[in-house]
């Protein structure tokens, strides 16, 4: 069952964590976290795979409940930063490596079970959408990690020297759920008849999984990665 504005707490178990919400799955890979963790508590296991338990219950909190709000904000250390670059990396890693390939063979499937004028469209319009994001995560990772590394690695001088502020990360947090979005919705009203209707429930499954990580991926940058860097540009000034 899925329950939704559940507070992940430090002693609950892992296990439970997942049987409560099971859109935690997919975050544990982000962590480190192998499966098989039988009763251990939240907190054995941070303690175990050394993550900040703060941090690892703020950024999980962060990413099931769009309104959570910590009752304390988190004390800046390197670690913390640095778990945080590690884990939107690997999130990037499974849009681009394990999500996107997927639905595109899904979509290229459907193209050949269906002979119907808008599927070019749908296609066309699915490679525009591929494209931006591609283009999203290669300007966070070339410009906006790199620059947030400077801190990590004691070279806060070169990054107050540099014309980059992590403002303008905020700035360039592009609308690429907007435009997902778009397509499902295009796709749940006018998604040409197939021989395949099962095959046209994966594809809009996959394409609202992938939305609602991209969203939730968004609310850990915004509210947690960016506030953090904040802070250190104003208090290192
Ligand atoms: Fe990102």
């Amino acid at each position: 069952m899925v329950s939704t504005g559940l507070v992940i707490t430090a002693t609950m178990s892992m296990a439970n964590v997942v049987i409560n919400d099971p859109r935690s799955l997919v975050l544990l890979p982000r962590f480190g976290i192998e499966f098989g963790f039988g009763d251990q508590t939240v907190e054995d296991i941070c303690r175990s795979k050394g993550i900040d338990v703060n941090l690892f219950l703020l950024m999980v909190n962060t990413f099931l409940s769009p309104n959570y709000f910590p009752s304390k904000m988190l004390r800046y250390k390197e670690s913390n930063l640095e778990l945080l670059l590690v884990y939107l990396q690997k999130s990037h890693n499974y849009y681009l490596e394990v999500k996107i390939p997927k639905l595109h063979l899904h979509i290229e499937d459907f193209l050949s079970t269906a002979k119907h004028p808008a599927m070019l469209q749908l296609k066309a319009f699915f490679n525009e959408y591929i494209q931006e994001v591609r283009e999203h995560i290669s300007y966070e990772e070339q410009t906006a990690f790199p620059y947030i590394q400077l801190f990590i690695s004691n070279n806060s001088d070169k990054a107050l020297d540099s014309n980059y502020t992590i403002t303008e990360f905020r700035k360039h947090h592009s609308d690429i759920e907007e435009k997902l979005s778009d397509l499902k919705n295009l796709l749940i009203k006018y998604l040409p008849p197939s021989s395949d209707s099962y095959l046209q429930v994966t594809i809009l499954r996959e394409l609202i999984d992938l939305e609602n990580d991209l969203v939730n991926h968004a609310r850990i940058e915004d509210k947690i990665l960016i506030p953090i860097v904040e802070q250190l540009e104003q208090t290192l000034k």
